[in-house]
């Protein structure tokens, strides 16, 4: 018997598992970096952790492991387009973005997000060719709306 799947079998299976969608950021020196994640939970109540999985071959991975905040932003349903964007290279991810900086940890966050968490990142684990980030929540804001949805690989709204 063999052990494990093709990564193109794990990678269909996956697609089947609906999420919400999240921007992460972080204030580098030179401005505002960020990526879409989906791949993102809630960890521990007390204290209250999160974690965020960050491919090894991303552009913002070796960031993400030197900066002490990041910043998420879980988005509404009309913020499709801001999680398109944020998957994208090479072009100005933040382009007509509308920003605001968190009071406690001075992360960038996608105004008119659901949520908005300030974390200080509290532990890295290796985790085949990702990396699982551990962030504290200092702060948490949540304001009315809908979720933006991502199933096999569209963006949805919640039907109810
Ligand atoms: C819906 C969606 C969810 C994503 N989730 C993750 C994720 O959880 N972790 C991750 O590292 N990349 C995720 N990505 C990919 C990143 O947003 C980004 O495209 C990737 O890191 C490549 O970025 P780079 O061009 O800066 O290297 C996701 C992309 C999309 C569209």
């Amino acid at each position: 018997m063999s052990e494990g799947i093709s990564s193109t079998k794990f990678r269909e299976s996956m697609a089947h598992f609906a999420s919400g969608v999240t921007i992460v950021t972080m204030r580098a020196p030179e401005g505002p970096v960020g990526f879409t994640a989906s791949a993102f939970s809630s960890v521990s109540l007390e204290p209250p952790l999160v974690l965020v999985c960050v491919g090894r071959q991303a552009s913002l991975h070796d960031r993400i492991l030197v900066h002490e905040h990041f910043g998420v932003s879980i988005l509404a349903e009309e913020q499709a387009w801001i999680a398109s964007q944020f998957s994208q290279k090479k072009v100005d991810r933040f382009h007509e973005v509308p920003l605001r900086e968190g009071p406690h940890a001075a992360v960038p966050l996608i105004d008119g997000a659901l949520v908005h968490l300030e974390c200080r990142c509290q532990q890295r684990h290796p985790a085949g060719d990702h990396t699982i980030v551990l962030g504290q929540v200092l702060h948490a804001s949540s304001s009315q709306g809908r979720p933006l949805l991502h199933y096999r690989r569209t963006f949805g709204k919640f039907a109810q």
